[in-house]
């Protein structure tokens, strides 16, 4: 039984060979509206969201199949001390497959050993975000036509935030990617990204801490938010929240074809004037992100398409 609680534990084959099933599903939907009939996704959300929830139950309602979970640990018996070990148990006798998110780093990881049936990390702490990853790629690649021979900006919140952890993670293994890290001081990305990720790996990256300075030479342009629930003050937060404004103007000195990323939910770091430029996809991005979950739960629960 597979589990994904990380984009490396897929090889960039099986990547690819999901990214085109998604490409088909987007293209053929009919074929793929019974799939998964009598089937039942479990969403076990411990942290809030609104994406990533909701896209995994589109997700599984397109594929003909039912879902059902929760949508804080509040309303759960986690409120009443239960571990996620003996959650997951449990979990395997109402669904086939498990999406679950937790405000702790690996907690999905310790479900899924205790698990009989697959479980999908749908982001653990600051740690990874593996779906968020896969939709990524997969907007990359659609709207680009490659994941190599670029340069892509990642600005904000690079030390919490989780699905820049996983990109980054994602992205070295694709040819001559070279990352430019815009984020304050205080907000860098973590040592362990830095060395046993990035210069492991030989991988070309500078960081800054101006975005106009490094707007011209980006292909794509990924922004994230100030992640406020993992910061230990408030006034840290204050002061931090809006240290980037993408707005017409910075949009100027940016390539004809740049792209503007961003996993949402935003915040106040790319202004609504952006929203009406042909080169801001994080709309688009959502859409994706259905797609490709799509395909993940076909595959991870082996399921033939007639
Ligand atoms: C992201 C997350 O939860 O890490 N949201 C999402 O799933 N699209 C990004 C964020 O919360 O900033």
């Amino acid at each position: 039984m597979r589990h994904l609680m990380s984009p490396l534990d897929m090889t960039v084959e099986e990547l690819d060979k999901l990214m085109t099933l998604a490409d088909d599903i987007r293209l053929h939907p009919d074929k793929y509206a019974h799939v998964c009939d009598g089937r039942i996704l479990a969403t076990c959300f411990y942290e809030p969201s609104t994406r990533t929830r909701l896209s995994f139950e589109s997700a599984m309602m397109h594929l003909g199949g039912k879902v059902l979970g929760f949508a804080s640990a509040d309303s759960s018996s986690a409120a009443k001390g239960e571990s996620v070990s003996d959650t997951i148990r449990m979990i395997s006798c109402y669904a086939d497959i498990c999406a679950m998110r937790h405000p702790k780093e690996g907690a999905p990881m310790v479900a899924a050993s205790k698990s009989r049936i697959p479980v999908i990390n749908a982001g653990d702490g600051g740690h990874q975000h593996p779906t968020q990853t896969l939709t990524d790629l997969l907007t990359i690649r659609s709207l680009k036509g490659r994941l190599g021979d670029m340069t892509i900006g990642l600005c904000g919140d690079l030390k919490f935030g989780r699905t820049v952890h996983s990109l980054i993670n994602a992205l070295i293994r694709y040819p001559n990617v070279k990352f430019v890290f815009i984020s304050p001081q205080e907000l860098r990305i973590p040592d362990y990204i830095r060395e046993d990720v990035l210069k492991k790996n030989n991988i070309e990256f500078k960081e800054v801490v101006r975005l106009e300075e490094v707007m011209p030479e980006l292909d794509l342009l990924y922004m994230t938010r100030v992640q406020r629930e993992r910061f230990f003050n408030e006034e840290d937060y204050v002061r931090l929240k809006d240290f980037y404004v993408l707005d017409k103007v910075k949009m100027e000195l940016a390539k004809q074809d740049m792209l503007v990323l961003h996993p949402l939910p935003r915040v106040n770091e790319i202004s609504i004037e952006v929203d009406e430029d042909p080169r801001a996809k994080y709309f688009e991005q959502v859409q994706f992100g259905v797609y490709i979950r799509m395909a993940l739960i076909i595959t991870l629960l082996e399921l033939e398409v007639a």
